[in-house]
């Protein structure tokens, strides 16, 4: 058994919204990872760049004439060693001469690399023996804001979170059923409605926000009696996409409603307590650090989470931290480039006593690896939708995992706080 790498090849592969984009092999002595990167719609401001001016073929060539030769002869075991040359290659603090889509295909290709010459899951690499607790799949039932074209709530997502059970397995068909009755909810409602989705599998609907909500809630209690564990409700305002700095309001375009953050903070806190929500995303715009820190100071039982807020970056973590912004993270490992990244975030968070949410975007792959991640760094939520191919391959490797682990396998804890 070796880890030494002995070639690395990248090509041009497409991504579930049919964007051209960086797929890696590295190949050791003895073992072979692959990992193809993802794009998100509504990124946050502070995000790595995700390829060079010339796109995905000159990230091609970047890891053929720069990445390639400086790899080759490393041990694919020193992750750290290997992503701290993609940042000497690059040079930037955002990864804009390599590509941060570059770092990730290569960063986690060579994680899975390594594992594979050992012979054991990527998890296990990662995470050790004692990694054998599942995280709960947070998913996306309702699409709106930036991520549909046409009309839509003007939030982004409507989210559903299992909280209450036992396995991954039922977790995640407790998503689906959820999923699915919204479906029939919104038929009923709209004979027009055409059971169209969004980008992440989620369903489109015209609809307002608040009904959005209500149908949401009235599926989750359902399937909660159904399956005798309680589902919850959560949402993602993605509130970067709503902000209007010049007037200093929130848009709700739809609802032909603007809010000052007193209101947007107002606002939210009402649909938290009618809902009884468990989990809200990005409820005010990337540098609004305050506003986070005084819902967070205010709502009960609620994960405030922060996605383009801190967009997996450590200082922007520290700094939200300090003041008590949100109490989740969300860890999008392209946000930052490197799994070394990603995983200083994750440690921070835990420090920091935030819950690391590792998730998905909205233009994904069948990679898989997030789902590893979860497990071997112990992030009790992943953010990987319901249903549609690339979430699918997230969730179904999940199911194999806790198979895997056999009776050793657990539910992570899932502090509401
Ligand atoms: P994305 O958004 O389109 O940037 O992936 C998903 C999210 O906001 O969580
Ligand atoms: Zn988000």
């Amino acid at each position: 058994m070796s880890t030494v790498i002995e070639d690395v090849i990248a090509r041009k592969v497409f991504n579930s919204r049919g964007e051209e984009t960086i797929e890696v092999d590295v190949i050791t002595n003895s073992g072979f990872g692959r990992a193809s990167a993802p794009a998100g719609k509504s990124r946050g401001k502070a995000e790595v760049v995700y390829f060079p001016p010339g796109g995905v073929d000159e990230a091609i060539k970047k890891v053929e004439e720069l990445i390639a030769p400086e790899l080759v002869g490393l041990n694919a075991d020193f992750q750290e060693e290997i992503d701290r040359t993609l940042h000497e290659i690059d040079s930037t603090k955002d990864f804009r001469v390599l590509g941060g889509n570059t770092a990730f295909a290569v960063s986690l290709a060579n994680a899975e690399a390594a594992a594979n010459s050992y012979g054991i899951p990527l998890f296990q690499y990662l995470g050790g023996y004692a990694a054998r607790e599942l995280p709960y799949p947070l998913g996306n039932v309702i699409s709106g804001g930036s991520h549909v074209g046409g009309r839509a709530p003007d939030i982004q997502e409507f989210l559903v979170l299992p909280a209450g059970a036992e396995s991954f397995s039922e977790a995640a068909e407790a998503n689906i059923r959820v999923h699915r009755k919204v479906g029939e909810f919104l038929k009923r409602k709209d004979k027009l409605f055409n059971f169209g989705k969004s980008d992440e599998g989620a369903w489109t609907a015209n609809i307002t926000n608040l009904e959005a909500l209500e149908i949401l809630a009235r599926a989750c209690e359902e399937v909660s009696n159904e399956v005798n564990f309680n589902c919850s409700l959560g949402i993602d305002l993605a509130a970067s996409t709503l902000w209007n700095g010049k007037t200093k309001k929130y848009v709700y375009q739809r609802e032909g409603k603007e809010l000052d953050s007193g209101e947007q903070l107002e606002f939210v806190r009402q649909i938290v307590e009618k809902y009884h929500l468990a989990y809200v995303e990005d409820p005010f715009h990337e540098e609004d650090y305050e506003s986070f820190a005084e819902l967070t100071r205010k709502l009960k039982g609620c994960l405030v989470c922060g996605d383009d807020l801190f967009v997996s970056n450590n200082e922007r973590l520290i700094h939200g931290a300090k003041m008590r912004a949100g109490n989740a993270i969300i860890i999008k490992v392209n946000q930052v480039g490197t799994l070394t990244d990603a995983v200083e975030t994750i440690e921070a968070a835990k420090r920091a006593g935030y819950i690391p949410v590792i998730s998905h975007r909205s233009g994904d792959t069948c990679d898989w690896h997030i789902a590893h991640l979860a497990v071997a760094f112990k992030c009790p939520i992943i953010k990987a939708g319901v249903v549609e191919g690339a979430r699918i391959a997230k969730i179904n490797e999940l199911i194999r995992v806790e198979e895997f682990l056999g009776d050793r396998a657990k539910m992570a804890e899932l502090p509401i706080v």
